[in-house]
Order: structure tokens, then sequence, then C-alpha cells
């Protein structure tokens, strides 16, 4: 039996932290210099290596997701949608899930997330092939109360995690890319809501750690997690891409590339996006990719 892993790219809320750029376009459509947002997280999937994705985000919002992204066909992956009627909590999307998920292990990516960095693809595709239990990540970070934190023993094994300590006991943030058994589903049928009226991916995470089943694997300091969940972030996000790209000449997060590169839409499919206009603000960076290196073998992911 096909036991590829699959995905869940969550862009539910409301982004109120963002209002008013937020009151008539979701938060994951709004631009990370030139992309929206959303392409950062997908693009995590794909270098993981998972074409199987669900989107899962608010009534209103789906057919913009739909216009957007479409059925992935033109990246060389399997996009479906489904809708999250309220922000219930992040731990929700494995209910709505159900059905996809079908007995697969599952990779979850909050769609505001963006991590760049040297070697990502290796480190994402060994997290979702894990045999069994759950893998998450832990990243240092300067205020770690905003996130889930996570504690690990001398041998860099979780020992526990608090969804936003107010006295966090590490600087380990667990950044939005969560990697699950097909067990999952049942954890999240059992969970209550927590005080914020939330079902918690922490709690989820906490069920793992209970049962010895939750390995951390820790980013590092090579790596960048960004969000974009405040003005502050969304900016900085902007600039960090802005100046990178700029410097290399080189794209982050294009699902173009990342599929060519992938091998997964050939020369031609790319040649055709570049002539189409649909990616104009970027076009030229792709180009370049077929003029110096002629073919997608040739490129490192
Ligand atoms: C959520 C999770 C938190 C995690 C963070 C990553 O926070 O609850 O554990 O560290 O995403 O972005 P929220 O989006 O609710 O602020």
């Amino acid at each position: 039996m096909n036991r590829e892993p699959k995905g869940i790219l969550l862009c539910g809320g409301l982004g109120s932290r963002l209002y008013p750029l937020t009151r008539t376009t979701n938060k994951h459509l709004l631009p990370v210099f030139d992309k929206p947002m959303i392409y950062y997280s997908l693009s995590l999937f794909m270098i993981a290596g998972i074409r199987d994705i669900l989107v899962v985000c608010g009534p209103e919002d789906r057919s913009h997701f739909e216009r957007v992204l479409g059925n992935g066909d033109q990246w060389g992956i399997e996009l479906q949608y489904t809708i999250q009627q309220k922000p219930n909590g992040i731990a929700e999307a494995f209910l709505l899930a159900e059905n996809f998920i079908a007995g697969h292990p599952v990779t979850l990516v909050l769609g505001d997330n963006i991590i760049h960095g040297s070697n990502l693809s290796t480190i994402l595709q060994t997290a979702v092939r894990q045999a069994g239990g759950a893998t998450i990540l832990g990243y240092p970070v300067k205020d770690p109360s905003a996130f889930g934190v996570v504690e690990l023993d001398a041998e860099g094994r979780p020992t526990n995690i608090e969804e936003k300590p107010a006295n966090p006991k590490t600087n380990l943030a667990v950044p939005g890319f969560y990697c699950y058994d097909d067990q999952v589903v049942e954890i999240a049928k059992s969970l209550t809501p927590s005080p914020r009226g939330e079902l918690e991916i922490t709690d989820i995470n906490k069920r793992y750690l209970d049962e010895g089943a939750l390995s951390v694997v820790q980013l590092g300091r090579g790596i960048a997690w960004l969000d974009g969940g405040t003005p502050e972030g969304l900016f900085e996000a902007s600039q960090y891409i802005q100046v990178m790209q700029e410097r290399t000449g080189m794209l982050i997060s294009s699902p173009e590339e990342i599929a060519w590169r992938c091998g997964w839409i050939t020369d031609e499919k790319l040649e055709k996006i570049c002539a189409s206009g649909e990616v104009r603000a970027y076009s030229h960076m792709l180009q370049n990719l077929l003029t110096y290196s002629g073919s997608h073998s040739a490129g490192s992911r």
C-alpha cells in the first residue's frame, strides 16, 4: 500500500494582528516581497518531497486560494481544498483532513511560516519520512514566549513542551512545520479546547511526548525562520527575501523553480511559464535558470 507522506497547508485565522491589511485579503495572500506569502510555506512541502497537499482555509477565502494556486498541476503537485468554518485551532485541521490523511503520515505547515537556509531540503525530507511518532523543529529565538517552547535533555530528547509560556524555560521555539504518523487523527479527536478556545497543536505534541514518540530536529543558526503574522514580521520577511535574492540572483521559494529542479516540470514548461506573464515580477530570474544551467539535472535543490 502506498504510504507516501501527505501535506496539510493551514491558512485559517483572521490575521487580526495585521488589521487593516487583512480586512479583505487573507493574510497568506499578502506579498512577501515578490510572491504571495503562501508560496513560501507551499515550497517547504515541495523541497521536502511532498506533492499531495490539502489547503485548509476559511469559507470566504477558498476561491481566492484556488485562483492563486489552482490544482497544482502547473507545478507537478496535487492541491485540494477544504474549509475551516471558524478559527478553532491548528489541531482542528486533522479532523477536517481525516479522509484526506487516510492512514498516511502527514506534515502540517502553517501558511505564514517562512523557513530558508542551507541544507534545508535534506533536513525536511528526513523529518517527513520518520518511521512513526512525531517530529517537530526547534529554533532559538529572542522572545520564545510568543510560541510553543520545547525543553531538551543533554541528548537532545524533548522533556517538556509548553504553549506560549509567560516564563519560558528555554529559548527553543517550535516553528509551524510538524510531522506525524496517522495516529494524529485519533489524538486530535480526543483533545478539548484550551483556555483560548482552540484545539492546540502543542497538546498533540504533548501527547506524543508522553508516549516517548516525539523527536525534535534543531535548526542551526545558518537557517532563517521568519513569520509574517505582524506588520514588523511581514516587513522583515520582505526585506530578507529582497536582500538574499538581489545578492545571489537566485529565487527563494519559487514553486516554479523547485518543480523544475525536482524534474516535475520540463524546460519547455518553465519557458512557457516565463513567457506567459504570470510571474512577471521574477520571470527574469527563472529565465536565468535555463540560460545558466541548461537542464534541471545541473541544478542542486
Ligand atoms: C502557533 C502555535 C505555536 C507555534 C507557532 C509557530 O502559534 O500555537 O506553538 O510556535 O504557531 O508559528 P499561533 O499561530 O497561535 O501564534
